[in-house]
C-alpha cells in the first residue's frame, strides 16, 4: 500500500465549494533563552509579533504549517517555547524540520494533541506532503533516494488528487549566490521529477527568509518570510533586509486553484544588524 510510506492524517473531506486554508510560518530560530537575539533581533519577540498579527487569519484556517528552523540552538527548551505558543492557537499545527533543527528532538519535543508530525495530510481532493530535506550539521538540503521514490510512488498512485509539496529548502535558484549555495542539492532533479506529474500544483518552502515566487513547468514555487531575520532578495553575499517578519496565507480551492498572499507585521520594530560572517 502506497499510503503506508507516509504517516498520514486524514482531515474531514471538503465539499465542492469549500476552500482549504493554511497559514504558513517559517524560520522561527528560537533560543532556549527568550532574551537571546539573532543578528540583533530577539527571535522570541518577533515570533510573538507574527503570531499576534496572524490571529485574524487563523480563525478560518484548517491548520498552521511550520516549514522548519523552529530552533536556532537546537535545545529542547527552544522547541518547548514554540510549543507553548503553537499549542494554544486552537488549530492543528503541522511541522517539518529545517537545517537548524534536529528532527528527532523537534518531533519528540513538539508532538502534542494539536501539533502533528505526520507527513501526509489528506484533505480528500488535496494531498499535502511534508518532506524532510535536512542534513545533520549542514546548511544545504537533500532529498534522499528513498524519500524521492516514496514521493514519486505516492504521486503515481494518486493522479486525480491535487498536490501541494512542502519542504524547508528551496529547490530552485533564487539569484542570490550565497543562499543558492545552500539550496536543495538535487533541486533540479527534484523539480524535473515533479514536472512528470500534472497534478502537482505547488512547492512551498522556507529557508531563504524572504518572499519569493517562481513558475516551473506547470506548478508554482512559493517561499515565505521568516518570523525572524529577513534576507535581502538577489543579494550576492549575505545581506539582511529591513522588511519586517511575516507569514503566508494559502487557499486551495476544490477545483485545484491556489491563491496566496504574504502579510508582514506593522511598524518597523525589528531591524537586523548586518554581520560579516553571515548567520
Ligand atoms: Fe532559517
Amino acid at each position: 500500500m502506497v499510503t503506508k510510506v507516509f504517516n498520514s492524517k486524514e482531515y474531514r473531506p471538503k465539499n465542492k465549494t469549500e476552500v482549504i486554508r493554511i497559514v504558513q510560518i517559517t524560520d522561527l530560530h528560537l533560543f532556549a533563552d527568550k532574551q537571546q537575539d539573532l543578528l540583533g533581533i530577539k527571535t522570541w519577540d518577533s515570533f510573538q509579533a507574527v503570531v499576534d498579527a496572524m490571529q485574524p487569519d487563523i480563525v478560518d484556517a484548517d491548520f498552521i504549517l511550520v516549514t522548519g528552523d523552529v530552533s536556532q540552538d537546537q535545545s529542547k527548551a527552544s522547541y518547548a517555547l514554540a510549543c507553548s505558543v503553537l499549542d494554544k492557537l486552537g488549530k492543528p499545527v503541522h511541522i517539518l524540520p529545517g537545517n537548524h533543527d534536529v528532527p528527532q528532538v523537534m518531533r519528540a519535543a513538539m508532538a502534542t494533541q494539536f501539533i502533528g508530525v505526520e507527513n501526509f495530510l489528506d484533505f480528500g481532493s488535496w494531498h499535502i506532503l511534508l518532506l524532510d530535506s535536512s542534513i545533520p550539521h549542514q546548511v544545504s538540503g537533500h532529498i534522499d533516494t528513498t524519500q524521492l521514490e516514496q514521493l514519486k510512488a505516492h504521486l503515481a498512485a494518486y493522479p486525480d488528487k491535487f498536490h501541494l509539496i512542502c519542504l524547508h529548502h528551496h529547490p530552485i535558484e533564487i539569484q542570490s549566490h550565497w543562499l543558492d549555495a545552500h539550496r536543495l542539492k538535487e533541486g533540479a532533479l527534484f523539480l524535473d521529477e515533479l514536472a512528470q506529474f500534472k497534478q502537482v500544483k505547488s512547492v512551498l518552502f522556507g529557508h531563504i527568509h524572504q518572499e519569493f515566487h517562481a513558475r516551473y513547468a506547470h506548478f508554482d514555487l512559493w517561499a515565505t518570510p521568516a518570523t525572524s531575520v529577513q534576507f535581502k532578495p538577489k543579494a550576492y553575499d549575505f545581506t539582511v533586509d529591513d522588511v519586517q517578519p511575516g507569514y503566508r496565507i494559502i487557499e486551495l480551492s476544490a477545483e485545484g486553484q491556489i491563491s496566496t498572499s504574504v502579510k508582514r507585521i506593522p511598524d518597523n520594530r525589528f531591524q537586523a544588524v548586518q554581520a560579516e560572517s553571515g548567520y
